[in-house]
């Protein structure tokens, strides 16, 4: 998909001789809306009595305005083809700053789809005025709803030459009273964020054949050289070598090889490390422990964990924040070709913990397990979040509303929580503790890789805590809102994206005093000769 220009322009609105102009709505508890232009009020005087368009949040209104100018009452000289008007809903000076962003989301992603349906490609905005929102981030979070609805996947669908398909918005020009850095900061903000999240979403609508781990570790050094980061591929005799008998042992029924894909990003003077660890599962089929067939081909999405973190690294490569981060994605398919891993058998993680495995469809927890180690090991970071669809069980406790997080430091829980609301990602805190790392407990390996069905989301993150050791460590299960996730104007049908807009947000309000322990010693880089380097 190509990308939109956007805009901020002083001009006047009735001049704009674009596809669609839009103004924004508010509707005052007695009825009655607010909006900056007088005469988009004074026809909304006569339309209001028929009581078709109360400026609900999302409720959309298009006029034409060139067949309107005729008639003497309620002239509208506007030079564009079309205008749109879009309900704000409600605003009352209660609503937290979460919530204005919010709409404002809803109201950019509503434009877009609006847009799409009558085909527009370049649109102007009128910049309303929120009680109880900044103007910057009122332009970031309606940009950012207008680029994640301008989402399309068509390219496996035959091209219709009658019929020339909709190629998304072409230009956004935001109209405003006085244009300001401020201003375009926010934009840029917005459009970085949901750029990165579309981004995710492609990698995850591929199907599992046309996005194998080969395509991480390429997506991986394409970041590396396009920001200036460092990328390193553990291949299989990596893995070997260095002892992931996790990811080995997935991959085993595979004809595709695996690969552990680490990017860092290491800014000059900074003393913090961000680790963030995504699954990237290109395929879970359940291997020898079978998946029932219907609803199987979901599973390619198994990988949107390694998507998201690969993502919320294109967009620190576009901002530059000054935190270091480093990226692992252990990606392999889970098939159950003839040397496949078997139910019995036991493994021997990179921390030299052993497993039984009982499920060989619980492989998430196994190449986490590797990478959190390895990954902890190496980069000493000062806190470590992953990101996995790792459980059934999230979405039968959550369903596709909220995000499982488990985390073992309540600093690190708040701040997700906060950044999950502050991007529209809800999250919701599970809880760990011994009870639960018991049914975890093996007759003859040190742990085993399923604890029954019961609190599926919470063993399985408790055998990732067995790999994290002391690191302040979270844990977000993302199975239920990787896809499917509460549709909404700017989430699409499919893959949502989520997560990488949280880690972002995350990444952007990450202070120096962030965690409240000890910066730990880091060293510019910590990939070791002897691994390549791209
Ligand atoms: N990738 C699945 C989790 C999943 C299931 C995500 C459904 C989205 C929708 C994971 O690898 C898995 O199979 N988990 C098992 C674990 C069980 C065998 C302990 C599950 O949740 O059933
Ligand atoms: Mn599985
Ligand atoms: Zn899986």
């Amino acid at each position: 998909m190509k990308s939109t220009q956007f805009s901020i322009s002083e001009k006047k609105t009735e001049r704009f001789t674009g596809d669609l102009i839009v103004y924004c709505l508010e509707r005052s508890s007695e009825g009655s809306f607010r909006c900056e232009n007088e005469k988009v009020l004074s026809l909304l005087a006569h339309m209001a009595p028929l009581g078709e368009f109360s400026a609900k949040t999302g409720e959309c209104l298009l006029l034409y305005p060139q067949t309107m100018t005729e008639k003497g009452e309620g002239e509208l000289s506007f030079s564009a083809k079309r205008l749109l008007l879009v309900g704000l809903g409600i605003i009352d000076g209660d609503q937290k700053s979460d919530e204005l962003r919010e709409i404002c989301r809803l109201t950019g992603g509503t434009i877009a789809q609006q847009a799409a349906r009558v085909k527009a490609g370049s649109l102007m905005i009128h910049l309303p005025e929120i009680m109880g929102l900044a103007a910057n981030e009122l332009i970031e979070s309606l940009t950012e709803g207008c680029v994640l609805g301008d989402y399309r996947f068509d390219k496996y669908k035959k091209k219709d030459p009658e019929n020339e398909s909709y190629q998304g918005i072409d230009e956004v020009c935001f109209a405003v009273r006085v244009n300001s850095s401020t201003l375009k900061k926010g934009m840029l903000a917005g459009q970085v964020a949901a750029l990165a999240a579309r981004g995710a979403r492609d990698m995850a609508n591929e199907p599992g054949s046309s996005w194998t781990p080969a395509h991480f570790a390429d997506h991986g050094r394409m970041l590396a050289q396009k920001y200036g980061m460092r990328c390193a591929v553990l291949e299989k005799a990596d893995m070997k070598r260095l002892g992931m008998g996790g990811i080995l042992a997935v991959n085993q029924g595979s004809v595709e090889p695996p690969k552990m894909v680490l990017l860092e990003y290491r800014p000059a003077h900074t003393t913090q490390t961000l680790l963030v660890v995504g699954k990237g599962l290109t395929f879970d089929s359940g291997g020898v422990s079978l998946k029932p067939a219907a609803g199987m081909e979901d599973m390619k999405y198994d990988m949107c964990g390694g998507a998201a973190v690969m993502a919320l690294m294109q967009a620190v490569g576009e901002e530059r924040p000054d935190l270091g981060i480093v990226a692992i994605v252990p990606a392999t398919d889970n098939m159950g070709g003839g040397a496949a891993v078997k139910p019995g058998d036991i493994i021997t993680h990179y921390n030299g913990l052993t497993s039984e495995i009982v499920n060989t469809d619980a492989e998430g927890r196994m190449i986490l397990a590797d990478a959190l180690a390895y990954g902890i090991e190496k980069f000493t970071p000062d806190c470590v979040i992953d990101l996995a669809t790792l459980t059934g069980a999230v979405i039968v406790g959550l369903g596709h509303h909220r995000t499982g997080l488990l985390a073992t430091d309540d600093d690190l829980a708040a701040r997700l929580l906060a950044a999950g609301e502050r991007s529209g990602e809800p999250l919701w805190r599970l809880p760990l503790g011994p009870e639960y790392s018991k049914q975890i407990e093996s007759q003859v390996a040190d742990m085993k890789n399923s604890g029954g069905k019961s609190a599926g989301t919470i063993t399985a993150a408790a055998y990732l805590q067995k790999f994290v050791g002391d690191t302040p460590w979270a844990h977000l299960d993302i199975a239920g809102t990787a896809w499917e996730f509460t549709e909404k104007s700017y989430i699409p049908k499919g893959p949502s994206g989520v997560g990488v807009r949280t880690l972002l947000e995350l990444v952007r309000g990450w202070k120096k005093e962030a965690m409240k322990r000890d910066p730990r010693p880091t060293a510019t880089s910590q990939l070791q000769s002897g691994e390549k380097k791209k």
